[in-house]
């Protein structure tokens, strides 16, 4: 039961990443809707174009590499698919870094997207040096850690929706989730690790 509940959330969340991603390349063909205060970032050229592409593809990824049938079907696929993820979130991580500092909402957002983008370096570089040195607990326990924050794109998308219903002004919202789209995935994914004492004891 525990076994399925735990499958099901996986799924939801995989086919919402892989949404959000595919909604996401529109910024890399250059067609469809553009958020206009995300085109009033100062830095939105070049650095948009680098964002989506970057991180869409490692959200589009990142999901799957959790599938003990990926990582059976043959380690090339697994680690093809984390130097991919690795990669897109970097380019996405600097990237997000550039446009943090060029928001239009204000230094609390930057702030919020800024760190964000820090942490999501940091938690990528930390599983991919722990793969190459083979201690895979350690490196399993980090990837949760970087993808809990590359899942922020999709936290990100529900809460804005969400914040009218709360009545919440929508500019005063868009500082908040700049925190609340990183922070709760980041305590969720540290609770869930707590749980499992083997990768915990992986953590250093
Ligand atoms: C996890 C680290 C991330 C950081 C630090 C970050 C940072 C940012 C920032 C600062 C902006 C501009 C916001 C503004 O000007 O107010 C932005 C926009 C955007 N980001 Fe990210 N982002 C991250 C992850 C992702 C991921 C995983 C995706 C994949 C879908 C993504 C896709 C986009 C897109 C498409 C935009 C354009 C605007 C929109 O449609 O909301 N980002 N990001």
């Amino acid at each position: 039961m525990k076994a399925s509940v735990s499958k099901g959330v996986w799924a939801f969340g995989a086919l919402l990443s892989v949404l959000v991603a595919l909604v996401s390349y529109r910024y890399v063909a250059g067609v469809g809707l553009m958020a206009p205060n995300v085109m009033a970032n100062r830095f939105v050229q070049p650095w948009l174009v680098l964002h989506a592409g970057g991180a869409s593809t490692a959200l589009l990824i990142g999901a799957f590499q959790f599938m003990p049938r990926v990582r059976a079907s043959g380690p090339w696929l697994h680690r093809w698919l984390g130097r991919t993820y690795a990669a897109g979130c970097l380019i996405g991580g600097v990237s997000g870094l550039a446009l943090a500092a060029g928001t239009s909402a204000g230094p609390v957002a930057a702030w919020g997207f800024g760190l964000l983008a820090v942490a999501w370096i940091f938690t990528t570089l930390q599983a991919w040096r722990f793969a190459r040195t083979r201690r895979f607990e350690a490196h399993r326990a980090w990837m949760v850690r970087s993808f809990a924050l590359t899942f922020a794109a999709v936290t990100l998308r529900v809460y804005i929706p969400l914040s009218p219903l709360a009545g919440v002004h929508p500019e005063e919202a868009y500082v908040a989730i700049a925190w609340l789209c990183w922070v709760p995935n980041l305590a969720i994914a540290e609770l869930w690790l707590r749980s499992r004492p083997a990768l915990v004891a992986a953590r250093a």
